[in-house]
């Protein structure tokens, strides 16, 4: 763990897990029934909810990571703590729901890869937490284009 990475509360981990678990009954999965909910935790302390959301189309399907940080970015807010990342065929979560490879790309974007924390849990006590930079290693971000 750096220096000034936070360690997260325990009641904030169970918090993101509830939400994330309860967002998994707006996705939109007609052609995959694999619910994906995220909760997306802000420095300023907002939660952001996010699901995945498919299409006739494939290629025009959104995960729910994404939904989270877009709607997020969107509003203004771009500094982030922490998501967790729940998800299972017809809601049934057997294990973790690992974020894609373009998933992890978006959050390099915007978070610092050695403290942005990656929640990924099966149930409110059963989850583990890895570091984008675990995820994404040698990943190629924003300071890439500031050197
Ligand atoms: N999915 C996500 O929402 N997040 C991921 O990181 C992996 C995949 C969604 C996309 C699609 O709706 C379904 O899971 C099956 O791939």
């Amino acid at each position: 763990m750096s220096r000034n990475m936070k360690k997260m509360e325990q009641k904030q981990i169970q918090e993101l897990i509830e939400k994330a678990i309860g967002m998994m009954d707006y996705s939109y999965v007609p052609y995959s029934h694999f619910h994906v909910g995220a909760a997306l935790l802000a420095k300023n302390g907002k939660v952001y909810g996010g699901c995945n959301i498919e299409n006739a189309g494939y290629t025009p399907s959104n995960c729910a990571e994404r939904t989270a940080f877009f709607k997020a970015v969107s509003e203004g807010v771009m500094e982030f703590d922490a998501i967790c990342v729940v998800g299972g065929m017809n809601k049934i979560m057997k294990e973790y729901a690992a974020p894609c490879g373009v998933c992890r790309q978006v959050m390099m974007e915007f978070c610092n890869p050695e403290e942005f924390q990656i929640i990924l849990a099966t149930s409110k006590d059963q989850y583990e937490i890895f570091t984008l930079k675990e995820l994404l290693p040698l990943g190629f971000g924003p300071d890439n284009l500031n050197k």
